[in-house]
């Protein structure tokens, strides 16, 4: 399946994504990494990679929907069949959210529905939630709302400072996307309503606690 890659900004999940696609048992790969940012700093890494890269400078256009317009045109003449944004910080209209339904993919730092939007570390701490987490899901017209497709979770640890929380996420992050990724490419996952089913997908282990100790089981 071919994919392109939407960036804003460090291309973490990106570097992941190309890595995956790098082995030969992987069934997919990236023919495209496009940017709003020419000083995105995952472009240098994607073109060390040999990948296509494109920028189209949101700043360039006066209506968001002239910007989706080229953006849609260079998936289109790429030839990709999925678009996953990584760290894309652009929000997408109707328009485009529909033109690419169930073919656009999010990756989101926190246990969705839990902590849309910005800052999702800070708020779990916040908020004292006990785990954390990572959503790779389908995307829909609402911010940060679409089918869930996998997520991780983690704990979050009486010290944690949004930045330690953040890493500890973001390793899952760099787990979750090339899984979900292979799922679609693999044809295992359906878009039924609000929820995804995959294709011999396991259930987890048992539960998990935060936190342990006395009286804890
Ligand atoms: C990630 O935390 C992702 O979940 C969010 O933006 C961040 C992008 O990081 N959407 P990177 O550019 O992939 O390193």
């Amino acid at each position: 399946m071919k994919l392109a890659v939407l960036i804003s900004g460090r291309g973490s999940n990106m570097a992941t994504l190309i890595e995956a696609c790098e082995s030969p048992d992987y069934p997919a790969e990236i023919v495209l990494v496009l940017s709003d940012r020419a000083a995105a700093a995952g472009l240098a890494h994607a073109t060390a990679r040999g990948i296509a890269t494109r920028v189209i400078d949101h700043e360039a256009f006066d209506e968001r929907a002239d910007f989706e317009a080229d953006v849609s045109a260079a998936i289109e003449a790429s030839g990709a069949e999925l678009i996953c944004l990584a760290g894309f910080m652009r929000l997408l209209t109707d328009g485009f959210v529909e033109r690419w339904r169930d073919r656009l993919i999010n990756i989101h730092p926190s246990l969705l529905p839990a902590f849309k939007g910005l800052n999702t570390h800070q708020r779990a701490l916040d908020a004292g939630a006990r785990f954390a987490g990572c959503t790779v899901h389908f995307v829909r017209v609402q911010m940060d709302e679409g089918p869930i497709v996998i997520q991780a979770a983690v704990p979050v640890r009486g010290d944690d400072t949004a930045e330690s929380l953040a890493a500890r996420v973001l390793a899952m992050e760099h787990r979750c996307y090339p899984l979900a990724v292979r799922w679609i490419a693999e044809g295992r996952v359906r878009v039924t309503g609000a929820t995804v089913r995959i294709e011999g997908a396991e259930n987890p282990a048992p539960a998990l606690i935060n936190p342990t100790g006395a009286g804890a089981r």
